[in-house]
C-alpha cells in the first residue's frame, strides 16, 4: 500500500487517519532516512490520539511515553537491540493500560523482530517536489492483517494521484 504526501502537514493529516485503525496493544515501526518525516507522522498519529502535548524527538531517552486516550509510547532507535529494548520499556504498559508504540526506526530490516505490527516506510519523493514523500504500508502479523480492509480505507483518499481534497 503506497500514498504519497504533500507536505509536512499532509503527513500529520495522513498519521492521524492511521491512528483511526490502531487498538490496545498495537506497535508500528517508522521505516526511513532522517529527515524523511518519521517525527512529523510520529506528532499527527499521538495528536490524533489524544496526546496535547508537543510530541519531539526522544532521540536521548530512547521512549517518550505521553497520555492521551490511550498512553503513547515514541521511539526513536538507530541499532536492533534498542529497538528490542524500546519495546520490552514499553511493552508491559502496552499490555496492562492499552497503550500504543510507535517506533522510528533508522532503517528497513525490522523483519528480525517479533512479526506482529504496522510496518510503514517514508521515503523522499523529490522527483515530485522538495515536500514530497511516500509510504509504503505494510501490515505484518494476523492482527493487522485482519485490519488490512481497515487500513485501506483509512488511506483511500491518500492514495490518487492527488494528494489530498
Ligand atoms: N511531506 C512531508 N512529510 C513530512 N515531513 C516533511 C514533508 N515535507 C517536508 N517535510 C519536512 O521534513 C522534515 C522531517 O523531519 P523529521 O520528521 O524530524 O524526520 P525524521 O524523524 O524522519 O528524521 C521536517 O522538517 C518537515 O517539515
Ligand atoms: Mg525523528
Amino acid at each position: 500500500m503506497i500514498v504519497r504526501t504533500r507536505s509536512a502537514e499532509e503527513t500529520r493529516l495522513l498519521a492521524a487517519d492511521v491512528a483511526g485503525v490502531v487498538r490496545s496493544g498495537d506497535v508500528v515501526l517508522l521505516a526511513g532516512e532522517l529527515g524523511s518525516g518519521k517525527t512529523v507522522f510520529a506528532q499527527g498519529f499521538g495528536r490524533a490520539l489524544g496526546v496535547e502535548e508537543t510530541i519531539t524527538s526522544p532521540t536521548f531517552t530512547l521512549v517518550h511515553s505521553y497520555r492521551g486516550r490511550v498512553p503513547f509510547h515514541h521511539a526513536d532507535v538507530y541499532r536492533l537491540d534498542q529497538l528490542q529494548e524500546a519495546i520490552d520499556l514499553a511493552l508491559p504498559e502496552l499490555l496492562d493500560e492499552g497503550g500504543v508504540a510507535l517506533v522510528e526506526w533508522g532503517d528497513s530490516a525490522a523483519q528480525a523482530f517479533s512479526p506482529d505490527y504496522l510496518w510503514v516506510r517514508i521515503d523522499l519523493d523529490e522527483a515530485a517536489g522538495e515536500e514530497c514523500r511516500r509510504l509504503t504500508f505494510r501490515p505484518v502479523g494476523p492482527s493487522w492483517s485482519a485490519r488490512v480492509k481497515a487500513l485501506h480505507h483509512a488511506l483511500a483518499k491518500w492514495s490518487g494521484t492527488e494528494a489530498a481534497p
